[in-house]
């Protein structure tokens, strides 16, 4: 029997146990194997999105996966391992469940999960629990509404590169920027000059635990690789609609 089982990529919201939905929980604790990512950040320990789902399941069902990013050189062998893992579970017919940060369709491993575990077993079925996003969850600790009306929402990543994070700040009403800790003060410089420092927020580790929301004008230095900026536009509380 080969390639007849299922792999669940399963959201598991930014970081607050509170923020699983219903559904990830249901589909984590019916999957014959669960695993998560453990990624050089987590030093072999649980990573975050293990915290998350030891929440809602018994911790010794989740079964850590490597995956360096950083370490070009073991990052294929330990992701061909990884798929050669969850692709043993779908041959023998299983479901094998992926739990990952946020949302599965969003930046996350479980891309490169998907793609190495087709080619190992090419008939499995693939399915996704949609998950809270990070920007989501930033709006709702601001009060910011992410758009109305007309307005356009840019989700793009610091590494995408300085010219394409401006022409989202001066093309879109909100800018969410993922994966710009490390670079925040030159990000926020970009901010700024697109003239956008006073809309801007940071959050760092939301729901992780150590969480922090600052103004952009407050932060100070790099902040660690769960950070997120968001750019929302000025809102005029008196013009009810004006957006639309
Ligand atoms: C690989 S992407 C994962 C995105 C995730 N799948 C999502 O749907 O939000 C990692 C980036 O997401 C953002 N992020 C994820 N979790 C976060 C958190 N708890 N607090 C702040 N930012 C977070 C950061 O910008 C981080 O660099």
């Amino acid at each position: 029997m080969t390639g007849v089982g299922a792999l669940v990529g399963v959201g598991v919201g930014p970081g607050d146990p509170e923020h699983v939905t219903l559904k990830a929980v249901r589909e984590l604790r019916e999957a014959d194997r669960v695993f998560v990512p453990a990624t050089s950040a987590s030093a072999g320990g649980a990573g975050r999105a293990e915290t998350v789902a030891a929440a809602h399941v018994a911790p010794e069902r989740l079964i850590r996966l490597g995956f360096a990013m950083a370490d070009e050189d073991g990052r294929d062998a330990q992701w061909d391992a990884a798929g050669q893992a969850i692709a043993r579970v779908v041959d023998a017919g299983g479901t094998a469940a992926f739990a990952t940060l946020g949302d599965p369709s969003v930046y996350s491993t479980f891309a490169y999960v998907v793609q190495t575990v087709r080619a190992l077993a090419p008939g499995v079925t693939v399915r996704t629990v949609p998950g809270i996003t990070a920007m989501q969850d930033l709006a709702a600790r601001t009060g910011a509404m992410l758009a109305e009306g007309t307005d356009g929402v840019a989700l793009i990543p610091w590494t995408a590169g300085e010219a394409r994070v401006r022409a989202a700040l001066d093309a879109f009403e909100t800018v969410v920027i993922y994966k710009g800790g490390r670079h925040l003060p030159r990000l926020l410089e970009v901010v700024r000059e697109a003239g956008r420092e006073d809309e801007a927020t940071v959050g760092t580790h939301l729901g992780l635990g150590g969480e922090v929301v600052t103004a952009a004008g407050a932060a100070d230095g790099p902040v660690p690789y769960f950070s997120t900026v968001l750019v929302t536009p000025a809102r005029d509380a008196a013009a009810r609609g004006g957006r639309l």
